[in-house]
Parts: structure tokens; sequence; C-alpha cells
């Protein structure tokens, strides 16, 4: 039995799934003629309450144009340290975008708005202008916390007072909504864009799209093409991703669940607050144990669970699709071994 708890991203298309992208209308959608992908962009737009949205193969290209689309060559952009666009995406905001990123201190989901308010940098000073915020719902360095619907209205309001855009990496931002219960339409309202992914805990083998106005996404399907995003018969993908809406996001509350069981496993190790594990991530503070992350995952794979070493004393469980009550069973008791 192997137990892999590395990221949400492991799962495997279902049958269900399968048969839907085996039965697919697809077109070339570079002309815009795939009418799955069509569909799938129009359903998303709606989800969130905006005018449009485009279908891109990762995250990191979804988030990637998103910069592109709120701050200019040369313009600031504000974000979390510990945010996936700054950590993860390898320089790709400064390399592809020309945007200069100043971030704070990193506090997860738990943003501090008037920290992030007094870090603006408004135009007509000797100074890089900010032009956009970015946070990450839910937040993966963070342990997979929710950013309350009351913290992001006011950082709406800051950015509203100083003209600059909002976006949101909602990778997980359909884990947020299980979690909190907050529409998916009243996230959408906050944000100028949104990347939201179908391979996080959805269980889709591909796809995300950014997410915004009519006017941007026109730029965006530009920006796309630019960096080799335009694919051809990706309703293939596109309705994979549409059978993941529809199947698979209220269940995420059977891995929020799952989640919160496994940290309560593992609390006695004095590893996890099983308090502070609100969605599918349970983060491995190892600082006070007897290994380290990187170690602590070799050994647990050579024992069939295979976890991530985010940092050196940070280690990361995921719970998705394809854990069930015996695998995190099988991973409390092994990791306790490991742990004890
Ligand atoms: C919060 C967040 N944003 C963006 C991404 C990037 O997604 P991708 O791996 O599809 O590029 C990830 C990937 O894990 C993520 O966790």
């Amino acid at each position: 039995m192997v137990v892999d708890l590395r990221s949400d991203t492991v799962t495997r298309p279902t049958d269900g799934m399968r048969e839907a992208m085996a039965t697919a209308v697809v077109g070339d959608d570079v002309f815009g003629d795939d009418p799955t992908v069509n569909a799938l962009e129009q359903h998303v737009a709606r989800m969130f309450g905006h005018e449009a949205a485009l279908f891109a193969p990762s995250g990191t290209m979804a988030n990637q144009i998103a910069l592109q689309l709120v701050a200019p060559p040369g313009g600031e952009l504000l974000a979390g340290s510990d945010a996936h666009v700054v950590t993860y995406e390898l320089g790709a905001a400064a390399l592809l975008g020309g945007i200069s990123t100043r971030t704070w201190a990193a506090t997860g989901a738990a943003l501090n708005v008037d920290r992030i308010a007094a870090m603006i940098r408004p135009s007509g000073f000797p100074s890089v202008p900010t032009a956009a915020i970015a946070v990450e719902q839910t937040h993966n360095l963070g342990g997979g916390g929710v950013i309350p619907l009351a913290t992001l209205r006011d950082l709406r309001a800051v950015a509203d007072a100083q003209h600059l855009a909002l976006h949101c990496d909602g990778a997980r931002i359909w884990h947020a909504h299980i979690a909190d219960g907050v529409p998916l339409a009243s996230y959408g309202a906050l944000f100028d864009t949104l990347s939201v992914c179908l391979s996080k805990g959805l269980g889709a083998p591909v796809g995300s799209l950014v997410v915004g106005s009519r006017e941007r996404i026109a730029r965006a399907r530009v920006i796309r093409k630019r960096m080799g995003g335009g694919m051809r018969q990706a309703g293939i993908l596109a309705a994979a991703g549409r059978y993941a809406l529809d199947h698979h996001v209220e269940r995420l509350a059977e891995d929020h669940a799952r989640a919160r069981r496994l940290a309560e496993g593992l609390a006695p190790l004095g590893v996890v607050d099983p308090e502070k594990v609100r969605t599918n991530l349970v983060p491995l503070d190892l600082t006070k144990a007897s290994v380290d992350a990187p170690e602590l995952a070799a050994e647990a794979a050579r024992r069939g669970v295979m976890i991530a070493a985010m940092l050196p004393q940070l280690a990361r469980l995921v719970v998705h699709l394809d854990v069930d009550d015996e695998g995190i069973d099988e991973a409390i008791s092994v990791l306790t071994v490991l742990l004890a």
C-alpha cells in the first residue's frame, strides 16, 4: 500500500472523468473553435461573477498571465514572502513580466492589512510605483489557511483607495469556499484577476483559468500565446476540468475532515496543531523533532507513505481525492513510529 500525501496534484482521473474526456467535442482553441473550452471558460467566469475567463495549461502560467495584466513592466507587485508567485514561480514575474516584486514578511493566510497598506508606494514619487497586490487563497506555505472574507474586503478597500489592482492566486480557492462557506462569487467580486486551478484537489489532470474582465481576458489571450500556452484541441482537458467542477468540489469537505483527523492523530507528537488545519493541507513543524523534513520524507517513503519536504524543518501532508480513511490510518501509524 502506497499513500501519496506529497500534493493534491498526484490524483489520477476517475473513470467518469476519462469518459468525459473521451467524448468531448473539440476544435482548435487557438482559433477560438473549441466548444468545450469555450463552455468551461464561460462557466468559470460565471461562477466568480466575472465577464470572462481563459484556460491555461498550469497554475503558474495562469498566475503569470494575470500578473502581467495587473502590473506593467517596471511596476511593482506586493505579495507575501511565502506566496507561491514569488517563492515557487522561479522569478517569472521579473523575467517574463518585467515586474518588480516587494514582499511582506510571511504571515500565511493571516494578512495584516494595515502593514500591507503601509508598504504601498504611490506614483509621483522617485520610487517604484505599486501597481498591484497579490494574495493566495488558500495559502499553500501557510498550511492551507483561509483568508477571512472580512480581511479581503478590508484589503479591497485599501486597493480601491490607492487605485491598485488585486490578484488572487486561487489555486485552492475551492477549498476556502468549502471551509468557510463563502460563495465563489463573493470572492470573485473582490479581485480584478484570479487564477483558479482544476488539478489541485479537484482531480483534473491539467488546467487552470485566469478570470477577469472581458478587456483583461482579451489581453490575457495574447499573453498566453506569447508564453507558448495556446493549445489546440484542448477540449479534452477542459472536459476533465468541467467534470471536476461538477463532481469534485462539494466532496472537498471529506478531504478537510480527513486532514483534521490526520492532524489529530499526529498532534501527540507535537508537530502540528489540529485547530489550525482548516483545509486539506497538514503542515508538520519539525523544529523540535529528531529528524529534519528530507530525512522524514525519505524514511516515510521507504515505508510506503510519501510526504513533501517543503523546507528543512517543514514537511507537508496533503489529503486529496485518492486518499481514503485507510490511507490516513497508515500515515498516522508510520509517522508516529518515525517521530516518536
Ligand atoms: C498556491 C499555488 N499557486 C500556484 C501553483 C502553481 O500551479 P502549477 O503547478 O499548476 O503551475 C501551485 C502549485 O502547487 C500552488 O500551490
